[in-house]
């Protein structure tokens, strides 16, 4: 890898934690309802809309890539969306995610409509993923796959928290929900962001590609730190009435 490239990764990846609070497990602004089973219900049920357009986000990306004759890394990103529609497994990620809440949580994920806050985020975020240039989409899939990681070990700690205050136990540590996080915590996210890095380089060739690429980063991660904030804040109004 080029050494500015090398160089790039290691600013975005120090950026993800250091200057955004919803990828940071203490910073994160619904950290602080962790002991409130309602309104930690609450952000589980809205959390799974990133889930449930995983696939369209990185559907939509791809286009733009293919599109623009970036084969080498939309390749990659077929393999990551493969995944995600549960290619060797029993299912898609988003219904297995579902199932195990449902059965493990008794949260119907399924039943949920999306939050102000979600129906924004959504909004921007299929957005950056129509964006005319491959190299902001592929800054955005980046950020997007980097995050897993983190996201996914702060959200199984939230579940393991709503199953202890909702219903008096921990998340079952061998269960398919914990399980399912486990595989993507130590192995999808970890190979999702590794096949970017690996292949993006090919179509990233000038500084000025590269400062499109971290832009596409940055504007995903925004978007993602705007809406765990929403969240927390509509999660912490929940219960309270409303004055007459
Ligand atoms: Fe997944
Ligand atoms: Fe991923």
């Amino acid at each position: 890898m080029k050494p500015a490239l090398a160089k790039l990764f290691e600013r975005l990846g120090k950026s993800m934690v250091g200057d955004y609070r919803a990828m940071h497990p203490q910073r994160n602004p619904v950290v602080s309802l962790r002991n409130n089973a309602k309104k930690l219900g609450r952000v589980i049920r809205q959390y799974s809309f990133l889930s449930k357009h995983a696939v369209p986000f990185l559907e939509n990306s791809n286009r733009v890539l293919r599109k623009n004759g970036w084969r080498s890394l939309a390749e990659q990103i077929e393999e990551n969306i493969a995944e995600e529609r549960g290619k060797a497994q029993e299912a898609a990620h988003y219904e297995i995610f579902c199932r195990g809440a449902k059965n493990e949580l008794a949260l119907d994920l399924k039943r949920t409509r999306a939050s102000d806050a979600s129906k924004a985020f959504v909004k921007r975020w299929l957005e950056i993923s129509r964006h005319a240039r491959p190299e902001f989409v592929a800054g955005a899939l980046y950020a997007f796959e980097l995050t897993g990681v983190p996201e996914m070990s702060l959200v199984k700690a939230l579940l393991n928290d709503y199953s202890t205050h909702a219903l008096g136990r921990p998340l079952d540590r061998k269960g398919r929900l914990a399980k399912f996080f486990d595989s993507h915590t130590g192995h999808f996210e970890v190979k999702h962001a590794q096949r970017i890095r690996d292949n993006v380089g090919a179509h990233l060739n000038t500084k000025a590609q590269h400062g499109l690429f971290a832009k596409g980063f940055h504007e995903l991660m925004g978007a993602m730190d705007g809406w765990w904030a929403g969240m927390a804040a509509e999660a912490a109004r929940t219960g309270v009435k409303k004055k007459p």
